[in-house]
C-alpha cells in the first residue's frame, strides 16, 4: 500500500526538501497550509514540486482544522515543521510563539491519539533548547536545556510533550534535534540568506551596506537537504527515539561573512557591513555545536554538504535569483 505523509510547514525552508524526498520514495504528501489572502509556494516552485503535493487548509493553532485533517487523511507519517522558527521575533510574539510552537504541538499529538494513532509523528525540536546547556563545548541527547529565548523555551515545553506521548500512550514519537540548516530556501530573516542575499545586491549594485548584530555567535551550519533525510530515518526505526542532528563543526557569523563575500572577489568587507543593535537579543545563545554519535551509529546518517559549500551554494543562488528578477 502505497504510504502517505502529512508535512506541517510546507511553505517553509525544510518543508519542501523534505517533501521532494518523500515523493521519490513513492510516498503520497499532504501539505498542510494556513489560511493566506496571497499563498506564497516561491519555496515548492524552487524545486519544481508544487503541483505534486495534495494541499489541505489548516493552522497548528486551531485543533478543529487538524481533526479534520488527521481524520480524513490518516497518514502514515506526520511530520510536523510547522512554527513561528524566528528565535528573533519570539520576545515580541512570546504568546503567539507560544500557542504555536507548543500549544499547537499539544493538539496535533492529542488529535493523533484519538484519531489516527498508527500515525508515526516527529517533531522539530531544535539546538536553540540547549541554549547555554553544553558538555564540553557540545551538546547532544544528554547535555541539559538552558534555553535562552522564548522560541527555545516553546520548543523545550513540545519536545517533553513528544516525549511524554511516546511514554504514556505508546505513539510512534520522535524528536529530531536539529542544529542550524540552511539552503537557498532559507528565510531571509536568518543571519545565513540575510548576507548571502546582501552580498549578492552589493555585487549587482542594488544596495552598499548589511545591517547585522552580534557576529561573534557561533553556530553549527548545515544543509537542509541533507536534514531531511535524517528526520525519514527517525520515522524508519524499529522504536521511536530522539536524535541530534549537526555537522560537529561550527563557525562564527563573522565566518559565514567572510565566505561570502570572498565568492563575489571581495576579501575586506568591513566597509560593507554595519552592525546595528537592533539585530542583537536580549539574550544570545553565544555557540552550539553538535555531537552526532547516535545518528551516525543508529541511522547510519552524516552530513554530506560541508559549511564552505553550503554558503557558496547560498550565493550563487541569489545572485541567480536577483539577476532573473
Ligand atoms: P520556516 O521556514 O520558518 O517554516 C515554518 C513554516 O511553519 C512556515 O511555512 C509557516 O507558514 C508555518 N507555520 C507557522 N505558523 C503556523 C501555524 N500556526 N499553523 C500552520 N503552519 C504554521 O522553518 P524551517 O526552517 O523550515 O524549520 C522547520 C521546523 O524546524 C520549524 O519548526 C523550526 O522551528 C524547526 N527547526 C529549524 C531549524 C533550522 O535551522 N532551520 C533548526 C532546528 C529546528 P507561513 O508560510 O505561513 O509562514
Ligand atoms: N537573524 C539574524 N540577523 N541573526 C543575526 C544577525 C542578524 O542581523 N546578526 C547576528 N546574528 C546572530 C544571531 O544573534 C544568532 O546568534 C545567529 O546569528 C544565528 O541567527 P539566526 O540565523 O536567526 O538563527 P538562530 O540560531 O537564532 O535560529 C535558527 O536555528 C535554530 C536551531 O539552532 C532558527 O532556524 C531556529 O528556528 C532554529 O531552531
Amino acid at each position: 500500500m502505497q504510504k502517505s505523509a502529512l508535512i506541517t510547514g510546507i511553505l517553509g525552508q525544510d518543508g519542501p526538501y523534505l517533501a521532494e524526498l518523500l515523493l521519490g520514495k513513492g510516498y503520497k504528501v499532504y501539505g498542510l497550509m494556513r489560511r493566506y489572502s496571497s499563498p506564497h509556494y516561491d519555496n515548492l516552485n524552487f524545486l519544481g514540486i508544487m503541483d505534486k503535493i495534495e494541499f489541505v487548509e489548516g493552522d497548528l493553532t486551531d485543533e478543529s482544522s487538524l481533526i479534520n485533517i488527521i481524520k480524513n487523511v490518516r497518514p502514515t507519517e506526520v511530520y510536523n515543521l510547522a512554527a513561528q522558527s524566528f528565535v528573533g521575533s519570539s520576545w515580541e510574539q512570546a504568546k503567539l510563539t507560544t500557542e504555536i510552537n507548543a500549544l499547537g504541538v499539544l493538539s496535533l499529538l492529542n488529535t493523533i491519539k484519538f484519531n489516527s494513532p498508527t500515525s508515526k509523528f516527529y517533531q522539530a525540536s531544535t539546538s536553540e533548547m540547549f541554549g547555554l546547556g553544553n558538555d564540553g563545548g557540545y551538546q547532544d541527547e544528554k547535555t541539559s536545556f538552558h534555553p535562552r529565548s522564548p522560541y527555545g523555551i516553546s520548543k523545550v515545553y513540545a519536545y517533553w510533550m513528544t516525549v511524554n506521548f511516546r511514554e504514556s500512550y505508546g505513539l510512534f514519537a520522535a524528536n529530531g534535534i536539529l542544529f542550524n540548516h540552511e539552503s537557498p530556501l532559507r528565510g531571509i530573516q536568518f543571519v545565513t540568506r540575510k548576507i548571502t542575499d546582501g552580498v549578492a545586491r552589493i555585487k549587482l549594485g542594488l544596495t552598499k551596506s548589511i545591517s547585522l548584530g552580534n557576529l561573534d555567535a557561533k553556530r553549527d551550519w548545515g544543509f537542509a537537504g541533507d536534514y531531511v533525510e535524517a528526520m525519514y530515518l527517525m520515522l524508519q526505526e524499529k522504536e521511536p527515539d530522539d536524535y541530534v542532528i549537526g555537522t560537529g563543526a561550527y563557525h562564527s557569523v563573522k565566518d559565514v561573512v567572510d565566505l561570502a563575500f570572498k565568492e563575489i572577489g571581495v576579501s575586506d568587507w568591513k566597509k560593507y557591513v554595519v552592525i546595528d543593535p537592533r539585530y542583537k537579543r536580549p539574550a544570545e545563545v553565544p555557540h552550539l555545536r553538535a555531537r552526532i554519535d547516535k545518528a551516525k551509529n543508529k541511522l547510519g546518517w552524516q552530513p554530506k554538504v560541508t559549511f564552505k559549500e553550503l554558503i557558496k551554494m547560498m550565493v550563487k543562488a541569489d545572485l541567480k535569483r536577483l539577476q532573473k528578477k
